[in-house]
């Protein structure tokens, strides 16, 4: 039997560091991390891709030229693409000047590294397989990651993992490879869809404006595949006043840039 999930808590919404505090220090990197625990964030939401040389990486984009000086290191390595560069080749580059001198020298970090500072921190994550057609089988090598670095025991299972994606297709080979995973669908369904989505996701993380009360309620009358009521995550909810309102919706969790700002409303509300 697949372990009883349900990591979120139930008690109003969680907050989720989106890409770490991103209003704060510059996105995905372990200082967005730190950011968000120095608040007393326990949950953070990154992106994941892969190297040329087949290793795992936290970054949003494809490419690598907005969050990073690759222009300046490869002016000739046009479009900077995550995947046309070698682990060691992005090592070397400055993720931090862009968003301000004090993150100068800021790493994009490898997933292992990053894993590493969720732990320490005592953090909780929800992992977006970023891009999952670019880099087939990425599915199967994060879970292995994963379970290496000791993320897949029940314990992790149960209170601090949720896996997501763009893709049903990958929310879906995730479920099936380990069924004990949480899994999030990055969407909003049609409403006469969420029953198949519900076979394999026990979450439905929609951005925000497309929710209703009557959206949230119909994904919470379906059982998810841990035999639970599915889960409503809203991102990206940068404002108290819509934090408010989504929680009054019923909503499970806010993902958010300005996590002490939601933090506040939700506790407020
Ligand atoms: O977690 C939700 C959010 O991350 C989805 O959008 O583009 O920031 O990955 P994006
Ligand atoms: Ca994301």
């Amino acid at each position: 039997p697949t372990p009883h999930t349900d990591p979120t808590g139930g008690d109003g919404p969680v907050v989720v560091a989106h890409r770490g505090a991103s209003a704060y220090a510059p996105e995905n990197t372990l200082a967005a991390v730190d950011r968000a625990a120095a608040m007393g964030i326990d949950w953070v939401e990154n992106d994941v891709q892969r190297t040329k040389d087949g290793r795992l990486v936290v970054i949003h984009d494809a490419t690598l030229d907005r969050t990073t000086d690759v222009k300046k290191l490869y002016p000739r390595r046009s479009p900077w693409r995550v995947k046309d560069f070698t682990a060691a080749e992005i090592a070397r580059l400055d993720a931090g000047s862009w968003f301000g001198p004090p993150y100068a020298g800021a790493r994009v970090p490898t997933l292992r590294q990053y894993m590493a500072r969720v732990s320490r921190n005592h953090q909780k994550l929800v992992l977006e397989i970023k891009n999952p057609q670019l880099y087939p089988g990425i599915e199967r090598q994060t879970l292995e990651l994963l379970s290496n670095e000791g993320w897949l025991d029940p314990d992790h299972l149960r209170h601090r993992l949720v896996i997501q994606s763009f893709s049903a297709d990958s929310v879906r080979r995730v479920h099936e490879l380990r069924p004990g995973i949480r899994t999030a669908y990055l969407g909003t369904p049609r409403t006469t869809e969420l029953p198949a989505y519900a076979r394999f996701t026990d979450q439905i993380n929609s951005e925000y404006t497309r929710l209703s009360p009557r959206y949230v309620s119909t994904v919470h009358a379906l059982k998810g595949p841990h035999d639970m009521p599915v889960k409503v995550f809203a991102w990206i909810v940068d404002s108290g006043f819509e934090a408010g309102r989504l929680t009054g919706f019923g909503v499970d969790g806010l993902i958010t840039n300005v996590p002490d700002v939601v933090r506040r409303a939700v506790t407020a509300s």
